[in-house]
């Protein structure tokens, strides 16, 4: 399975392994691939420590992180979500005053609708709180992102990912000055074209197969379309990968390695348990459907009453990022406190992002596992595709 890029970061397998928790970074950076940790729900502190952890657990080994700094977002040209100077976090107040009082009052009929309580008064999220990692704005915006991006360069990194767009020309400057590879997410072929121009080392091609935001066009399509339009520059193959036969694939489409997300989410390391866990183990593929309800882009997500609620005819609509993750914040805070009881109804609002590979997510096992079973069954399928070449030059 070996690739230039396992030369380029010193990795065994061109395995990348997108994941929010800690763990699981590590796990897999220790099994010879590459964790990357996703940034986006921690503050800057939360970061520090997450990052302090992986350090101290991955023995000098190699692992990135990913950002998300949206090329567009709401309030963006009026110079909104900049971090102020003395704090270094972003005032999500401006922001808040941007949401319609028509979806506040339609969140809440449909938390009614499912019995969910209000907050206890010590779990309100604060007014204004914003920037990097908050229930309310995250690192979605760019003071939101730099504050992370301070953080994360202070540690041995050797892989920047953006998430919506190629990072601002400064940041792929700054990485490269510190010998930083960047990547960065895209599923259309003249998002990857600007990218390689921006200076992007990495395209990662992700099909709408895949979980979180994602865009139209299916691997199988957009892998060969993205090698081709950026050689000489690598690709990584994602969405629909989670194991060795899917990795084949996209590597036998030009891809140099492979992305993945939502395979993580089940293994033994994992932060998902409980009912989120359960959900996932028994969901198949057609539960994994696109939606603008988790941030105002399309994403793909585990279908849930909330999911279905947002293509209600009496849906006043979604917001655009950040405005819809900031209008759903506390009712997702509720749905979540309220789901812990066995029988009420918020339990089947609980969602997650996960994609369409969820159908090959049946049983929890541990990452080194999954990484080994990629393997295996990569070996399996190049040797059964040479079988087949052997085969017809026997016949000639
Ligand atoms: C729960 C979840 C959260 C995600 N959040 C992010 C994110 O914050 N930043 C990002 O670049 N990609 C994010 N993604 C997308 C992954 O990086 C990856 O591209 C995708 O999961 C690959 O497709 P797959 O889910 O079929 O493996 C997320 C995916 C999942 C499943």
């Amino acid at each position: 399975m070996r690739t230039p890029l396992c030369d380029t970061f010193g990795i065994d397998v061109p395995i990348f392994a997108f994941s929010h928790c800690r763990d699981v970074v590590a796990a897999v950076t220790n099994a010879g691939g590459m964790g990357v940790l996703g940034a986006l729900a921690f503050s800057t502190e939360q970061l520090e420590i997450e990052l302090n952890w992986i350090d101290e657990h991955v023995d000098g080994k190699p692992y990135g992180v990913d950002i998300v700094m949206p090329m567009k977002y709401e309030g963006k040209e009026e110079g909104l979500g900049k971090a102020e100077a003395d704090t270094g976090k972003v005032d999500a107040t401006a922001f808040e005053k941007l949401i319609p009082q028509e979806v506040s009052d339609w969140i809440e009929t449909v938390l009614d609708e499912y019995d969910v309580p209000p907050l206890p008064p010590e779990e309100r999220i604060a007014t204004g709180e914003g920037g990097g990692g908050n229930a309310g704005l995250l690192g979605w915006t760019d003071g939101g992102a730099r504050g992370q991006l301070d953080v994360a360069l202070k540690h041995p990194v050797k892989l920047l990912v953006n998430a919506l767009g190629p990072p601002p020309k400064d940041i792929i400057d700054l990485a490269h000055s510190m010998d930083i590879q960047v990547a960065a997410l895209t599923g259309a072929v003249e998002h990857a074209l600007r990218q390689k121009e921006q200076g992007v080392d990495i395209v990662i091609a992700q099909g709408t197969e895949a979980g979180g935001h994602t865009g139209e066009i299916g691997s199988m399509v957009l892998i060969p379309d993205i090698v081709d339009a950026v050689a000489p520059n690598p690709v990584l193959g994602a969405g629909g990968i989670a194991s060795g036969r899917q990795a084949a694939a996209a590597m036998a489409l030009g891809a140099q390695g492979v992305w993945t997300g939502s395979v993580w989410l089940t293994v033994e390391e994992a932060e998902s348990t409980g009912l989120v866990r359960e959900k996932l183990l028994a969901a198949g593929s057609k539960d994994a459907v696109r939606s603008r309800s988790l941030s105002g882009k399309p994403a793909r997500l585990l279908r849930t009453g909330w999911t279905e609620a947002w293509l209600r005819e009496d849906c006043p609509g979604t917001l655009p990022m950040p405005l819809q993750y900031m209008a759903c914040a506390e009712a997702n805070r509720r749905i979540g406190l309220a789901a812990r009881n066995p029988a009420s109804r918020a339990r089947e609002l609980i969602g997650m992002p996960v994609g369409q590979v969820v159908s090959r997510m049946n049983e929890v096992k541990k990452s080194s596992e999954v990484i080994y079973e990629f393997m295996d069954e990569f070996i399996s399928a190049v040797a059964r595709l040479d079988g087949m070449l052997e085969a017809a030059e026997e016949r000639d």
